[in-house]
């Protein structure tokens, strides 16, 4: 089921345990929040959600109180949620945030990228990948990245840079790939099944799929390289046949 969706049955749930607790107690109604932000916080971690769904089931309802508390203008809200929509995009669909492959990552993909290469970043996010590689002058760098804002950025850096290297906005499942020698993503567990059936659809026989960080399900890569950072992550490499 959707983390969202098991979030809101969470929120629900804890609320009614906290007042029915208060209640049967004699409580002050002045306890409802904390008492349901610890239930919040005990049912994920009951119902098995990853970590950080933790963090977000306990802080959610602190976080509207003190949203009330601070009685900030409705509009700052409706700013808020359409920056955010400019910088992640269908987040909602995708399921991909934005973070940023690190010097160890771009140091190790650079190495995989052949001579007269061409090479695709799927979700470019603000060009860190196509800005580092665009500065072989032997290889062809191209990106596709789906959020207004971030492709901007992007955009905006590869002109200031003078960098030869190409993003486009769009949607990365729209985005061919048979032209491609290596195909990069650095996505979330979410997206990967949809990207490894594209891939083998797709891609040309020896083309290099590589993902940073996350394997897809039931496929063991061909090849692991260990990015000895401090998330202890890896590039998963899979070789087209
Ligand atoms: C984790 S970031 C990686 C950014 C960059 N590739 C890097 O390694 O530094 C993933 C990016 O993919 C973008 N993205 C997610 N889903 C997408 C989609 N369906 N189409 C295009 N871009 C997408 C996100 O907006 C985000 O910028």
């Amino acid at each position: 089921m959707n983390p969202a969706l098991i979030g809101l049955l969470i929120q629900v749930n804890a609320g009614f345990f906290a007042w029915l607790l208060l209640w049967y107690l004699g409580s002050p109604l002045i306890w409802w929040w904390p008492l349901q932000a610890l239930g919040a916080l005990l049912l994920s971690v009951v119902a098995r959600q990853p970590r950080w769904w933790w963090l977000i089931n306990a802080s959610f309802v602190p976080a509207v109180v003190l949203a009330l508390r601070l009685d900030w203008p409705p509009w700052l809200y409706l700013l808020a949620f359409v920056f955010a929509w400019l910088l992640f995009g269908r987040i909602d669909r995708s399921r991909v945030p934005l973070y940023l492959s690190n010097r160890a990552a771009l140091r190790a993909l650079d190495n995989l990228v052949p001579e007269q290469g061409k090479v695709l970043d799927l979700g470019a996010g603000t060009g860190t990948v196509l800005a580092w590689l665009g500065r072989r002058a032997d290889i062809q760098v191209e990106g596709v990245e789906h959020a207004w804002l971030t492709w901007l950025i992007a955009r905006l850096r590869l002109v200031l840079k003078g960098s030869k290297a190409k993003v486009w906005r769009g949607e990365l499942m729209q985005a061919p790939l048979a032209d491609y020698d290596v195909v990069y993503a650095f996505l979330s567990p979410a997206a990967m099944p949809a990207l490894w059936a594209k891939a083998k659809r797709e891609m040309s026989s020896g083309s290099l799929l590589v993902s940073n960080t996350f394997e897809v399900p039931g496929v063991p890569a061909d090849k692991v390289i260990e990015l000895n950072d401090w998330k202890g992550a890896s590039l998963y490499l899979w070789r087209m046949p």
